[in-house]
């Protein structure tokens, strides 16, 4: 039997669209194992929610496109236990794709290569900013040119904490980018550009004193914002209780904030309490940044 064991990812980081993501202390776990019959089994976050066909299971999918590439046709068994919030801008199902592929993948002996398990997982996902960091760990830049998939991990500092406030509500990808422009004005552009440099060699350098205008996105978060009540609150409340930056995490609609770890607590209270404000429930997570990726777990 095959244990994979996949992080929570934040994409963008603010002006990072499609090209930043964060690997995070949250997990999906996947045991994977030939079977007389396919089964599947699920349990955690989503449970409740899950089509009975293995099927219609993103999980099960992404192995499946391992199976059909290396030609194979036997049945497995599929247990799947999930800690991340389903649809929240958490990389719930980048982190489904990187695991049924790294799974069926180390099942079969390892025939696909990291480069060809990306390409395969960035074409499932549609963008690389998830995939790329639930796969390798860490802080990571991604680039893909002509469907081939070239990344980068840039150490993240060790002081900096992860808060992340997940509102009750789901808010689909495809909504989410629904809001987004056919085109972009060019000063829109060139401001996004420099604060996603800024914002790399500002964790780069260990400077945070700008950290909080170099996330802040001007093109896509003015636009999503509409989908989640107390945005602009919930962004100013963990800013003034000690943030160092925030951003939306993702699509969204959860919202990251970076803080030294001393402060994780009060940072995670005062996102809350905005959020109460705007009749929105939520819970907060006080994560680290998980550097191991995608991991084979032995058992
Ligand atoms: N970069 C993607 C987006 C991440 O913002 O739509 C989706 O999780």
């Amino acid at each position: 039997m095959i244990r994979v064991r996949v992080p929570a990812t934040s994409a963008n980081l603010g002006p990072g669209f499609d090209a930043l993501g964060l690997a995070l202390s949250l997990y999906l776990q996947v045991d994977l194992e030939w079977s007389d019959q396919n089964i599947i089994e699920f349990t955690g976050e989503g449970a409740q929610g899950i089509k009975s066909l293995p099927e219609n299971n993103l999980v099960w999918q992404a192995a499946s496109r391992v199976f059909q590439a290396t030609g194979h046709r036997s049945a497995v068994k599929l247990s799947i236990h999930n800690e991340i919030p389903i649809g929240r801008g958490l990389g719930s199902s980048a982190a489904a794709i990187v695991a049924g592929l790294t799974a069926a993948n180390e099942l079969l002996g390892k025939p696909l290569n990291q480069e060809q398990v990306l390409a395969l997982a960035v074409e499932m996902e549609g963008h690389p900013d998830n995939v790329v960091p639930a796969y390798m760990g860490g802080l990571t830049v991604a680039m893909v040119d002509n469907k081939q998939v070239y990344c980068q991990k840039v150490p993240f500092p060790d002081e900096i904490g992860v808060v992340i406030v997940v509102p009750e509500f789901e808010l689909p990808t495809e909504i989410s980018r629904s809001v987004l422009p056919q085109q972009i004005d060019q000063k829109a552009t060139v401001s996004n550009l420099q604060r996603a440099c800024f914002l790399l060699a500002s964790l780069h350098n260990g400077d945070f004193s700008n950290l909080d205008k170099a996330m802040d996105d001007q093109i896509y978060q003015p636009l999503r914002k509409q989908f989640i009540p107390g945005f602009d609150q919930v962004m100013n409340a963990a800013k003034s209780h000690g943030a160092v930056g925030t951003a939306l995490s993702g699509a969204g609609p959860s919202i990251l904030a970076f803080c030294p770890a001393s402060e994780q607590e009060r940072v995670a209270q005062a996102m809350q309490e905005a959020f109460r404000h705007a009749e929105v429930n939520s819970r907060a997570y006080n994560l680290q940044v998980d550097n191991k990726g995608a991991e084979i777990l032995t058992i």
